[in-house]
């Protein structure tokens, strides 16, 4: 049976309904203007929010100490905090008018407001860690940042190119992904001051999970969506050269290699190509080998879990890894 995100929450569940009354008390501006409706509107459409979910399990499962502080709840603020103002810039930037089933705030507020809300939001994130005093947390936190943009540039630089190897997937996803979940499941750590071989099973946890992640989102893409009853095929839309297709590729001659490109870069404009792309990586089983590669990270998480003491917590982060393996949406 599959795990519900019920059941991961469950031994946190008081703690996290603290969490949401921290998170309105910090963002909201309880004022009618229009700021206003555009951060009340990216709080109620969060997603899943697993990354404070890895915060909060991960200085659980640290502390000896076995209890959570004010620390903890910050570092889960800050971090959902970069998460939520990257996907509204992130909408902006792929032209998105959808996310998570519902319209993107450039939808619904213009291109303009939505990098706006962004800024806001990441302002927030400064004042907010600068006042807390926090400093090993904001400053281990906020280095996230640059390494999210870093990631953004060097997809947008390869949809250009159509030239994404392994290596250079792993490292975009590692920056765009990956990053801000080795540095959840860390400042979980930081938070209650765990020692530094914990943070640093942390981190690998993370970074693993984090790899894992994206490659399921990639894989996702190619597959009917359980909502829409349809693939979304964004990224080749987009030109994104994801895992599917590397699987593919490297094993396909040089001259299969550049007519599959020579498919892509009519893409954006041509619904044939799409759907050319799709039936060769379902009939060449891009997905089966994208899906196992996946689990490789999948047993790299759950092997730096295996290092800490047992724990519910630590059974919980397990139970994670199992879930983000088999989520569908
Ligand atoms: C979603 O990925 C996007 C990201 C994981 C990172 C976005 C980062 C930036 C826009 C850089 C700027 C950062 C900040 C903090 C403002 P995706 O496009 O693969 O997934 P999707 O299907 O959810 O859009
Ligand atoms: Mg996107």
């Amino acid at each position: 049976m599959n795990i519900s995100l019920e059941e991961i929450r469950e031994p946190i569940k008081a703690n996290l309904t603290e969490f949401e009354d921290f998170v309105r008390k910090s963002l909201q501006l309880d004022d009618e203007t229009l700021l206003s409706q555009m951060v009340d509107y990216v709080l109620s459409t969060r997603g899943k929010g697993i990354r404070p979910v890895i915060v909060m399990l991960c200085a659980a499962s640290s502390s000896t100490i076995n209890s959570f502080g004010k620390r903890t709840y910050l570092a889960a603020l800050l971090v959902e905090i970069i998460h939520q103002a990257s996907l509204v810039h992130d909408d902006v930037i792929d032209n998105s008018d959808k996310r998570r089933g519902r319209p993107s705030v450039n939808a619904l507020w213009q291109s303009h407001n939505a990098v706006l809300v962004g800024d806001y939001l990441l302002s927030k994130l400064m004042t907010i860690g600068l006042q807390s005093g926090q400093f090993d947390l904001l400053s281990h936190i906020v280095g996230t940042l640059t390494t999210l943009c870093e990631g953004e540039v060097l997809q947008n630089d390869h949809a250009s190119r159509l030239d994404t190897t392994r290596q250079d997937y792993y490292s975009i996803i590692e920056k765009k992904t990956a990053s801000l979940f080795a540095t959840s499941a860390t400042a979980g750590a930081l938070s209650v001051k765990a020692s530094h071989d914990i943070q640093n099973t942390m981190y690998m946890f993370g970074y693993n999970l984090g790899m894992a992640f994206q490659i399921v989102d990639d894989i996702l893409d190619y597959e009917t969506n359980v909502n829409t009853g349809k693939p979304s095929m964004e990224d080749v839309l987009e030109k994104k050269i994801t895992l599917p297709l590397i699987e593919i590729m490297e094993r396909s001659s040089e001259q299969e290699c550049e007519r599959l490109r020579e498919i892509i870069s009519r893409c954006p404009t041509e619904s044939n190509a799409v759907e050319q792309i799709r039936e060769i990586v379902l009939h060449q089983k891009g997905i089966d080998y994208a899906r196992e590669t996946m689990k490789v990270f999948i047993q790299k998480a759950l092997s730096s879990l295996s290092q800490l003491p047992k724990s519910i917590y630590v059974d919980s982060l397990m139970k994670l890894c199992q879930f983000v393996a088999e989520r569908n949406n």
